[in-house]
């Protein structure tokens, strides 16, 4: 008797309890995460593909995510484009989807769009900040937030609008990743004087060096022997041997915070791809 009673009642309390948790389930879960799984699916099936998994732009499509062109869009004119598509530029239409989910999958897109707390960023930010500051000597050349040298570009806001992979592939393969004209220049003179830097003005008779000490040599096409333009990066070309990846994600985190903060601290800034575009 006392065995049967005793089983009685632990049935009543597990069948409490999961009464209690499916509750709480449905106050903390509400409707909105339920349309937020649903269109996290959907971008993962339809959109990551060629948009990459966060957005930022993959291979075969740009940055949705970050741009700010597109997190200017009012919802009804993001939905129209995910809706119709852009024939002729590679972008599918989604009309097939139904409203539902359309609606559904650009409201993830919102997400990521205000990514931070969301998407998990792939190091240690703090760690990426000493290393670059640090053992990666990235402020040598680079400057952030005020801080680092100058004869590579200032950083602060790079990251803003480049995806996870763009950032590693650079820093561990700038020769292949720039464009020619981010690359070096070399010179060497009918002297025999060899000078490398950064390109500043070129005409049809003359040229200046932004040398790495921060001077400027400038020269007359005459005095020159040779001239190399474009093949090399004046950024070190072994962080895939001096860092391990570890380190290299870190790097990647601290410009992805940087660029994140920066961006939503100035609303004002605007897309840096403008200028950037090769
Ligand atoms: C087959 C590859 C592909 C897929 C899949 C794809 N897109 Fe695109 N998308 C593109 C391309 C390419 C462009 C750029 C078109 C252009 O140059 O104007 C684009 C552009 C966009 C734009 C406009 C960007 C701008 O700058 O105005 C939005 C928004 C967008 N896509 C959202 C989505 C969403 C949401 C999904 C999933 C439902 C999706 N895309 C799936 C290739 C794709
Ligand atoms: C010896 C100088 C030097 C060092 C050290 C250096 N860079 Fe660079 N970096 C450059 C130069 C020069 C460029 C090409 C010019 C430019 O920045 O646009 C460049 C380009 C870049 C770019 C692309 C910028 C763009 O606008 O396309 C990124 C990102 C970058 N470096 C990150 C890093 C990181 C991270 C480190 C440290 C791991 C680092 N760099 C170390 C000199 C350097």
């Amino acid at each position: 008797m006392v065995a049967w009673r005793q089983g009685i009642s632990i049935q009543v309390v597990v069948l409490g309890l999961l009464s209690v948790v499916a509750l709480q389930a449905q106050q903390t879960v509400g409707p909105q995460p339920k349309t937020f799984s649903q269109g996290a699916e959907l971008f993962a099936s339809n959109c990551a593909g060629c948009h990459g998994a966060d957005g930022r732009g993959g291979e075969h499509a740009p940055n949705i995510a970050t741009a700010s062109e597109v997190q200017h869009l009012a919802d009804p004119d993001l939905i129209g484009i995910v809706k119709n598509g852009i024939s002729g530029a590679g972008m599918p239409a989604f009309a097939p989807l139904g409203q539902q989910n359309l609606d559904a999958v650009v409201s993830y897109l919102r997400i990521l769009q205000g990514r931070g707390n969301i998407v998990k960023l792939p190091g240690d930010p703090n760690r990426g900040e000493a290393l670059f500051f640090g053992k990666a000597r990235c402020s040598d050349c680079h400057m952030v937030n005020g801080k680092g040298g100058f004869i590579g570009s200032e950083l602060s806001f790079y990251a803003a609008d480049a995806a996870t992979d763009q950032i590693r592939a650079m820093i561990l393969d700038p020769d292949k990743n720039l464009p020619a004209e981010k690359k070096a220049i070399t010179v060497v003179t009918l002297t025999g004087q060899k000078i490398t830097g950064m390109l500043k003005v070129k005409d049809n008779f003359s040229l200046s060096i932004q040398t790495m000490d921060g001077g400027f040599r400038f020269f007359q096409n005459s005095e020159l022997a040779q001239v190399d333009f474009g093949s090399h990066s004046l950024m070190p070309a072994d962080y895939r041997s001096t860092l391990n990846s570890n380190e290299v994600d870190d790097l990647v985190s601290y410009l992805l915070r940087t660029g994140d903060e920066n961006s939503r601290h100035s609303p004002t800034h605007s897309s840096k791809s403008a200028d950037d575009d090769d």
